[in-house]
């Protein structure tokens, strides 16, 4: 038996550049306006002794029959569900499993399995829904709302789904399996979930919501999670509003579904897109979790944060800083209509940064600041005197340059590619990388997009455009894999 200080890590052999930064990281008074939830302080230890696998006892995610399933039975009622199930791999792995379900559930209502299936996006979809299609093999029918300010945002109207589900020609060959919304997006927008929900249920489709940055709405006093909105089948990151640790999120099932309720098979789904290890230290933040909010919304925890993050909002606009997004526990400065674009991505990010404040995302069009109820309240104090900063920069700004410019040409002009093959029918041809200069005409195969935001420019099978290699060079991206042509073979 190895003594105890035998298996202590010999840092001089062999560096741990990971420890070293986050040990570092947890040592600083660093405001933390990033994801987690947690903010470094929730409550409980997030020790190794308390990291185990399936023991006898400890139930088992994939077949949920005991302490699991009795943590997720109380996780379902305060959420107000047919059953939220626990995820250990982010909403990146509940969306997956959320498209193969929906595929299921909708086959089992044509009773058809010879048609191919087809769900309706919008394009601001997660790059996850992309990777669902590649592997699931289904047909994607894009929505692309109007004046665009990011790739990150889409409006997608209940008017604009009725066009697309009254198409001529739509249902030719395939069969319907879901919509598929992004709501709330990155940037803080939300869409009318219950105004699409009736569109989608008259036409008897299921409405899938990705709601990652939306888990908390459940617990303000007006409840606006999309399952009370309608949605039938919604993916939360827990992680990145509540306290519960990376990884950790929902897949919720509306008490809609009874009927074509499978427990099994929803664990399968889920089994085939995660570990077969889940971690028992992001099972302990879930059930932790819900000790959390069960006193939430009486408490008013997360209206008391939305409450000051709109006094925020409200003495900075009067500064002249534009927000963009209603979703009230994010602070998204527009910073091109701010009239603060800056040529160098950084700039705005690193004011934040200088004054040991780290945000959750800074480009040069915006700045994303994701607070929760575990924010201390002088980190709402120090970070609304660095927006006052920020905002003494507008005065600066000449009102007829650049102030009121929402995105750059390219991004509104963005306007759909040519699809030359699915998804699903291109992840297994030759690729080649090539520099985004020489992508003109060629079909995209990946695209190596940073995360966040990870939303796709251009779909793997889909054409590049002389729009989207602007659009490309725009956010920094140089190189793009495309499909190998014959000749390259
Ligand atoms: C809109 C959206 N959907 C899905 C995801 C994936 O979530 P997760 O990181 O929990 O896998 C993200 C991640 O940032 C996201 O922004």
């Amino acid at each position: 038996m190895p003594a105890k200080d035998d298996l202590k890590p010999k840092k001089e052999t062999c560096s741990t550049p990971i420890a070293d930064f986050l040990d570092e990281y947890a040592g600083k008074q660093v405001v933390r306006v990033h994801m987690p939830g947690h903010k470094g302080s929730a409550s409980g230890s997030f020790a190794s002794d308390l990291d185990i696998t399936e023991i006898s006892g400890a139930d088992s995610l994939y077949e949920a029959d005991g302490i699991i399933l009795e943590s997720e039975n109380n996780a379902s009622v305060l959420f107000g569900t047919k059953h939220s199930f626990y995820v250990t791999e982010g909403s990146s792995q509940a969306i997956k499993a959320m498209c193969l379900l929906a595929i299921r559930l909708s086959q089992k209502q044509a009773g058809t399995v010879t048609k191919k299936p087809v769900i309706i996006a919008g394009r601001n979809a997660h790059r996850s829904f992309v990777s669902a299609a590649e592997l699931l093999g289904f047909e994607v029918e894009w929505l692309v709302g109007e004046n665009r300010a990011s790739l990150m945002e889409c409006r997608v109207t209940p008017e604009m789904l009725e066009k697309k589900l009254c198409e001529a020609g739509f249902y030719d060959g395939r069969f319907l399996a879901g919509i598929y919304i992004t709501s709330p997006d990155y940037l803080g927008n939300m869409a009318d979930i219950k105004a699409l929900a009736e569109v989608a249920h008259k036409h008897g489709i299921l409405l899938l919501v990705d709601n990652a940055h939306g888990s908390y709405l459940k617990f303000l006093k007006k409840d606006r999670h999309p399952v009370t909105s309608g949605a039938d089948l919604v993916c939360d990151s827990a992680h990145k509003t509540l306290p519960v640790l990376t990884g950790g999120a929902y897949l919720h099932v509306s008490k809609r579904l009874k009927k074509d309720f499978d427990m099994t098979e929803i664990r399968q789904a889920l089994l085939r897109f995660g570990s077969t290890s889940p971690s028992y230290l992001i099972l302990r933040s879930l059930d932790m979790a819900n000790a959390f909010l069960s006193g939430c919304a009486e408490e008013g925890y997360f209206d008391k944060c939305c409450e000051k993050i709109s006094e925020i909002k409200s003495i900075c606009s009067e500064k002249g800083l534009v927000f963009s997004g209603d979703e009230p526990m994010k602070l998204c400065v527009n910073l091109a209509a701010s009239g603060l674009k800056e040529e160098k991505s950084t700039a705005a990010g690193n004011i934040f940064r200088n004054m040991e404040i780290e945000p959750e995302f800074a480009d040069r069009d915006y700045l994303i600041l994701m607070f929760s109820p575990l924010n201390k309240p002088e980190d709402f104090e120090k970070v609304k005197q660095v927006l006052f900063m920020l905002a003494e920069k507008t005065g600066k700004v000449s009102q007829t340059k650049s102030k009121g410019v929402c995105a750059d040409d390219c991004i509104r002009d963005f306007s759909m590619p040519v699809k030359k093959h699915e998804p699903s029918e291109i992840i297994l041809l030759p690729r080649v990388k090539v520099n985004v200069n020489d992508a003109l005409g060629l079909v995209a195969a990946d695209v190596p997009v940073s995360c966040p935001p990870a939303i796709l420019p251009v779909i793997p099978g889909e054409v590049v455009d002389e729009n989207i290699i602007k659009i490309l060079k725009y956010y920094g991206i140089k190189e793009i894999y495309v499909e190998k042509s014959f000749e390259q073979i």
